[in-house]
């Protein structure tokens, strides 16, 4: 058994104020890579999801004269930083183990390199889950951020990722019992 859903982190006002901010299609496009990375790397389905599906939950917005400033994003941006805080209180107060919010929130601080000063990151293999799950859906000139979903169709989405996790979770224990 789970101790939070995607359902429940999608259904609470911090996650539709912040995550719609910077795309909830692009977020729930990443559980799913995530979802399927798990498996490739052997890290935990729930882990993997949920940080992908909060990484980008950090974002500001960087709008002059009504328009994204890409430029002034750049120079300023702490999303990763921003979120990996936000995503822990969030989890936290859901009642998620503080465990597995420490995890979440690592990944989502790890998510990026953009806003770090040069150097070799040595990711563990979570992080880099939700690195390339992130790469993955990611569209030129940041079009990710902009692809829209509506509420019923995102629920339903996250509902069956939900089904998807549990079940590998259940096969997961099973492996160990025999
Ligand atoms: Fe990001
Ligand atoms: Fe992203």
């Amino acid at each position: 058994m789970r101790d939070v859903t995607l359902v429940q982190i999608f259904d609470h006002p911090i996650t539709q104020k912040y995550v719609k901010r910077s795309g909830m299609a692009h977020a729930i496009a990443c559980a799913y890579h995530a979802f399927k990375l798990a498996k490739e790397y052997h890290v935990n389905p729930d882990l993997a999801a949920k940080a992908a599906l909060l990484h980008d939950i950090g974002h500001y917005t960087w709008y002059r004269n009504g328009k994204w400033d890409y430029s002034l994003y750049k120079e300023n941006d702490i999303h990763a930083i921003k979120g990996a805080e936000r995503a822990h209180k969030l989890l936290i107060r859901l009642g998620e183990h503080p465990k597995a919010a420490k995890e979440i929130s690592l990944a989502v601080l790890l998510h990026t390199d953009s806003y770090l000063p040069k150097g070799e990151l040595h990711l563990k293999p979570l992080q880099k889950v939700v690195n390339l799950a992130d790469e993955a859906d990611e569209e030129p000139s940041g079009g990710h951020h902009y692809r829209i979903i509506d509420d019923d169709k995102a629920r339903i989405m996250l509902a069956k990722l939900d089904q998807m996790i549990e079940d590998e979770l259940n096969k997961e224990e099973q492996k160990g019992e025999d």
